[in-house]
């Protein structure tokens, strides 16, 4: 098992088919079809792409720490990446085009005991509905998994965010519990929503 990441990568290197697991090699089978590819790490030239997508309103929306946070910013991504984070970001293969960003990494949660690892996923609105989400996802955890840590896996999303938990599920994810809250708003007041925690069994 290897160190999770906790720096910028020097250079693009792209996940091939070959050197990964059979999970991980099927998703990118399917993603190449669609004329896509993973890229394994996030080098500094990705963050104004980065930082371009964390402001789009449906990330806005479900992740609004992204663009404060977490993806503001040179500074803010290397601050989270000594976080331990192994970054997979989709591109399209013809023009480099950033089209989503998915990550595993050390994490805990009071709601889940035994969680070690945590991630994330976000789709660009250029890209979304395409059906790439699901293999992508895929990918990202089969790979963190088999080369990274088989620790338990654990995710949080809105229950309104019906096609998150719809991907998490399908992926393999059982809701392990849920908690009735409020999500912050943009612009508004929170709105009554329900917390939804998963594992990926
Ligand atoms: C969540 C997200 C990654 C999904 O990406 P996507 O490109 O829409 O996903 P895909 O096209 O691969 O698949 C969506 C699946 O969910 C289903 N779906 C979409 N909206 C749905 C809804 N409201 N209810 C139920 N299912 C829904 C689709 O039918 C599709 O199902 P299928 O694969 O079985 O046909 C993307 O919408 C996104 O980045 N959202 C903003 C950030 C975010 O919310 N991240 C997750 C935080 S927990």
């Amino acid at each position: 098992m290897k160190p999770f990441p906790t720096v910028f990568s020097d250079s693009e290197s792209v996940l091939q088919p070959k050197s990964v697991d059979p999970v991980s090699a099927e998703a990118l089978q399917a993603l190449g079809g669609k004329g896509f590819h993973i890229q394994i790490g996030i080098t500094q030239a990705d963050v104004p792409a980065l930082q371009a997508l964390s402001v789009q309103e449906s990330i806005i929306k479900y992740c609004p720490r992204d663009c404060t946070e977490r993806f503001k910013d040179q500074e803010t991504v290397r601050e989270w990446l000594r976080k331990e984070r192994l970054v997979f970001l989709l591109k399209e293969a013809g023009t480099g085009e950033l089209a989503g960003i998915a990550w595993t990494g050390p994490g805990t949660s009071p709601h889940i005991p035994d969680g070690k690892l945590t991630g994330g996923v976000r789709l660009s609105e250029h890209f979304q509905g395409l059906g790439l989400a699901t293999p992508f996802l895929a990918a990202a955890l089969a790979h963190t998994k088999h080369a990274y840590s088989s620790e338990l896996l654990w995710f949080e999303c809105w229950q309104s965010n019906a096609g998150a938990v719809h991907i998490y599920q399908k992926l393999g994810f059982q809701i392990v519990g849920t908690e009735p809250g409020a999500r912050p708003t943009p612009t508004g007041p929170p709105e009554p929503d329900t917390r939804v925690y998963m594992i990926l069994a």
